[in-house]
Formats: C-alpha cells, sequence, structure tokens
C-alpha cells in the first residue's frame, strides 16, 4: 500500500506542473465554472486497501461515467434484449455525433455514445415517471458507493437541458426509428439527471469495486450484477468507454476505463482495484487529459494491465 500511496503522490505532484491541462467543457455552462486546477485520484484495492490524492474529496460532475451504472441497471431490468436496441460495436465517432444513426436505422452502436445512453435510459423509464426512474439511478449508485450523502446536481442538470440541443436532435431522431418509447424531453430528463450526479474520486472508486470483484462487493457481502455481466460491462468500457478515444486509451493505459466530460474517468483492474481520477481539462476527443496521463503513469508503475503476462 505505501508503494500506491507514493505513487499517486507523485502523480498528484508531477500532475500540478503540468504544462498544459487541456480544456474545461463549455458546451454545458455549469460545467464550464469549475476550477481547471483540480486534481484528484482515488485507488480501492479489492483487499479493502484504500489510497488517495489530491482534490479525492471534492465532488465533481460524473456525467458520462453514470453510463456504466445505467447500463448495469438496464441490464438487470430487461436482460439482453437490450442488445436489440443498442449495439456493442466502439463507433470511431465523437460521442455526441449523430452520423451513424442514419445509417444504421435507429440503432447506436453502444450504450456509452450520447444516442446509445439515452436508449438505456428510455429502457429505466418504462413503468415509471421521470422523477422515480432518476430516484431509482441514484439510489443504486449511492447502494453500490455504500454513500447515501451522494446527491444530483441539479444546477447541472437544468444547465444541460437548456443547451442540449444535440442531445434533443439525437432522442428526436431514435424516436423518429421507433427506438424510443417514451416522449424524447421524458427520456432526456433522466438522462440529465443521471450525467449530472456528483461525486467525488473516492465514491467514484468505491462505486466501481464491483467490476473490479466479478460483479460482488466482498466487504458489503452483496452481489450487484453477475460474473459475467461484469466482465462485459468491463469489455464495453475497453472498447467504447472513451468513444473515439478508446483505441489510444487502450493503448497507453491497457485497463478498461469510462470517461465524463466533468473530467472524471473510472478505470477498472479486473481482480485487483478500482481506480477513480479527475481533472477538469479534456483532450480534443472530450476525454480527461491528465486523468488519462495520470492513469497511465499509475499503470505503468504498479504493472496494471489486462494484456500484461
Ligand atoms: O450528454 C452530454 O453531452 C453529457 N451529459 C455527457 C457527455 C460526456 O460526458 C462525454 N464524455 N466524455
Amino acid at each position: 500500500m505505501s508503494e500506491l500511496k507514493a505513487a499517486l503522490d507523485q502523480i498528484v505532484a508531477e500532475m500540478a506542473n503540468a504544462p498544459e491541462r487541456g480544456e474545461v467543457a463549455s458546451y454545458i455552462p455549469e460545467l464550464g465554472k469549475v476550477d481547471p486546477a483540480k486534481f484528484g485520484i482515488a485507488v480501492i484495492m479489492n483487499d479493502g486497501g484504500v489510497a488517495t490524492a489530491g482534490d479525492a474529496d471534492e465532488p465533481f460532475s460524473i456525467q458520462s461515467i453514470s453510463k456504466v451504472f445505467t447500463l448495469a441497471l438496464a441490464l438487470g431490468r430487461v436482460g439482453d434484449t437490450l442488445w436489440k436496441r443498442v449495439g456493442r460495436e466502439p463507433s470511431g465517432t465523437p460521442f455526441n455525433s449523430i452520423v451513424q444513426l442514419e445509417r444504421e436505422e435507429g440503432i447506436p452502436r453502444n450504450p456509452f455514445i450520447n444516442a446509445g445512453a439515452i436508449v438505456v435510459s428510455d429502457v429505466l423509464l418504462a413503468g415509471h415517471q421521470p422523477r422515480e426512474a432518476i430516484g431509482e439511478i441514484l439510489s443504486f449508485v449511492r447502494s453500490v458507493a455504500d454513500d447515501e450523502t451522494i446527491v444530483i446536481d441539479r444546477d447541472v442538470a437544468s444547465s444541460e437541458r437548456a443547451t442540449g440541443y444535440r442531445n434533443f436532435a439525437l432522442a428526436n431522431y431514435l424516436k423518429g426509428f421507433g427506438n424510443l418509447n417514451h416522449a424524447p424531453e421524458l427520456t432526456l430528463g433522466v438522462y440529465f439527471h443521471h450525467c449530472a450526479i456528483a461525486m467525488s474520486c473516492k465514491q467514484l472508486a468505491n462505486a466501481g469495486r464491483f467490476l473490479a470483484n466479478s460483479g460482488r462487493i466482498p466487504s458489503l457481502n452483496h452481489t450487484v450484477i453477475s460474473g459475467e455481466r461484469a466482465r462485459r460491462i468491463n469489455a464495453l468500457m475497453l472498447t467504447c468507454g472513451h468513444y473515439d478515444g478508446s483505441g489510444e486509451f487502450a493503448f497507453r493505459v491497457g485497463i478498461p476505463g469510462k470517461s465524463g466530460v466533468g473530467g472524471g474517468i473510472l478505470a477498472i483492474v479486473p481482480g485487483v482495484a478500482s481506480i477513480a481520477v479527475w481533472s477538469p481539462g479534456l483532450n480534443d476527443r472530450g476525454n480527461s487529459m491528465l486523468g488519462s496521463i495520470a492513469l497511465e503513469q499509475l499503470a505503468k508503475r504498479m504493472n496494471w494491465s489486462i494484456f500484461s503476462s
């Protein structure tokens, strides 16, 4: 553990002096207010060990990282029938792209691009009012993190709704192809709110434990999902979790990861650890610039790669 803590402290010190930090997302105006100098990292080992450094206890907007949790919930709800409405292939396009949707007749490439996550929100809305579906997602996140203090940042949700023209376009397009069962504004209400969940690195790393532990949280003696489902979600995080930057992330870091435009990344070392990192500045693919570099350094130093033998 002391080696891990030393690695995190060194990364935080190096990142404080980074010559470039990327650009904070400003297309959601509320996110544009975040201080680009923030940096936090947290690692929860499968044996329960915890190491953190920097701003690891400060909540940030998890944005697309929430799509990992909504996917787990939706698979629990409808099982493999979900895959009739959403694909499992990397898109090679930006997270908010619409171009493939027309050619592929309203079936989004994967559940992590915005179009796919909107379909997942639509699945979670079935039989509920939006308020109830949002409550169910928040309860799930709180339960896997074992932390009832986690909340949704309402200012971020309404900021995104006010400027969410592309997401409205995607939802209307999905509806036009018959791949949305509810009104676009209702489904998007669920989507915007789960993206606006605020968590610290420590809370997020805790929430990822079940993915590092074959679907189980040992310390709580709680089975969240099956081992097979955890493996598959990890596979999707590796191949699709960073959009058109997924290949680069797999090449450089070598473990499953899911990014968000709030600057967070949840990364999983299967069988070993759950990691969350946060640095608000993004690279040109919309993924945390320093977060990716930090994970690359940590994975190298700890010899954490799903490809090493
Ligand atoms: O829909 C959006 O644009 C945001 N709520 C989420 C996008 C996102 O986090 C992409 N991640 N890198």
